[in-house]
């Protein structure tokens, strides 16, 4: 699919209003994204787990406007507050996405939105709240274009969410998701998340995520001004041809269930991102003492008890714990003796693999 595919065709919008509400989850990426080309185009293919009790839901209230306007207005309501220190990203969002959402501008739109996990938590909200949003934005466009097949909607919920945060365009379905091209994945674009559809093995069914939150404040440098640094990083070309060859890597493992191989790829995905951090120019560092801490107490358990538990990071502190469903009485044991410790209050999330994004409810 081309760009120009996403453009509907001009209708007079004849239908007043309407309302739509979506639940969509928190994705871990396995193959990491980090760099990126104008228009939210990813430097190199990534692969992630979809998650499925951190999510946010979002209901979004579509009314006709009297005036003629360049871009939808719109009110947001987040945890029962107002929030306007979120209207500049979510302006953003509207202008990135209004070429392929004309009807749009016509509108007024009340967003109220919550997270299941705490906002200040330090775990990324962007991709499951961009996804809800885009697919509430959807379920509208349908109401307009009913001939909407759902393979086509939840393509461009995903290619929408995109232009909103990357990663968010793998927070539309699941329980693996990929995004952009790479020679082993055949239908994959850089232009929105597809379902991954090679054959998995039933120790990846319902892998387990355990977050532990070990920093809950806001991170010294975004993940937007991470992925420009990317633009003249030293070793990016190196990095993307890794994540190329992790994904090769990894699709083998998803088939043959080989949990050595798949920590040891997720492993070194994990801190190949954070090692771009801290050899960009300005390099900074994310991770805090107690990250590294509990990674070296993970590795020790590994290596005694040869429970095939593994971490990975996205861009902050917080440790995800990946590991099977058959482990999970022992790695929560684990967890509790050892790990709680490092943990900002104490706090984790019990979370793991699911099935994508969930519509609660439409009216018009
Ligand atoms: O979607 P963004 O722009 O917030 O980038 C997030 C990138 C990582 O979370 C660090 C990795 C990934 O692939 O999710």
């Amino acid at each position: 699919m081309l760009v120009q595919d996403f453009i509907p065709a001009d209708i007079e919008v004849k239908t007043d209003q309407g309302s739509a509400s979506w639940r969509a989850p928190s994705n871990i990426a396995l193959v990491k994204y980090w760099g990126k080309y104008e228009g939210q185009i990813p430097a190199n293919p990534s692969l992630s787990f979809t998650l499925s009790a951190s999510h946010t839901h979002t209901t979004t209230h579509f009314k006709k406007r009297t005036e003629q306007g360049e871009i939808p207005t719109f009110d947001l309501i987040f945890e029962g507050k107002s929030r306007p220190d979120f209207h500049p990203k979510i302006s953003t969002y509207f202008e990135r996405i209004l070429p392929y959402t004309p009807w749009l501008k016509d509108f007024h739109l009340e967003i109220s939105t919550e997270n299941s996990f705490p906002h200040s938590s330090g775990i990324a909200s962007s991709a499951s709240s961009m996804a809800a949003l885009s697919l509430c934005v959807l379920e509208m466009e349908r109401v307009l274009y009913p001939s909407m097949t759902d393979d086509a909607f939840l393509r461009k919920a995903s290619f929408l969410a995109r232009l909103g945060s990357g990663s968010a365009c793998r927070s539309v379905e699941g329980p693996l998701v990929s995004w952009g091209r790479h020679e082993k994945l055949s239908g994959g674009s850089d232009l929105y998340g597809t379902a991954y559809g090679g054959s998995v093995h039933d120790v990846f069914r319902e892998y387990r995520d355990t977050i532990l939150l070990v920093h809950k404040g806001q991170k010294t440098v975004s993940s937007t001004a991470g992925h420009s640094l990317m633009k003249d990083h030293h070793y990016a070309r190196q990095r993307f041809s890794q994540a190329h060859l992790n994904l090769t890597h990894l699709i083998d493992i998803l088939k043959n269930g080989d949990l050595e191989g798949f920590a040891q790829i997720v492993e070194s995905e994990a801190l190949s991102l954070h090692a771009m951090m801290m050899t960009s120019i300005p390099y900074y560092l994310l991770m805090k003492p107690n990250t590294l801490a509990i990674l070296e107490k993970i590795w020790e358990f590994r290596r005694d008890t040869g429970e095939p538990l593994c971490f990975t990071l996205d861009a902050g502190a917080n440790v995800h714990l990946l590991y099977p469903a058959s482990g999970e009485d022992k790695v929560l044991q684990f967890i509790k003796n050892e790990l709680v410790a490092y943990c900002e209050k104490g706090q984790y999330i019990c979370d793991q693999s699911g099935q994508g994004a969930k519509k609660l409810g439409s009216a018009v």
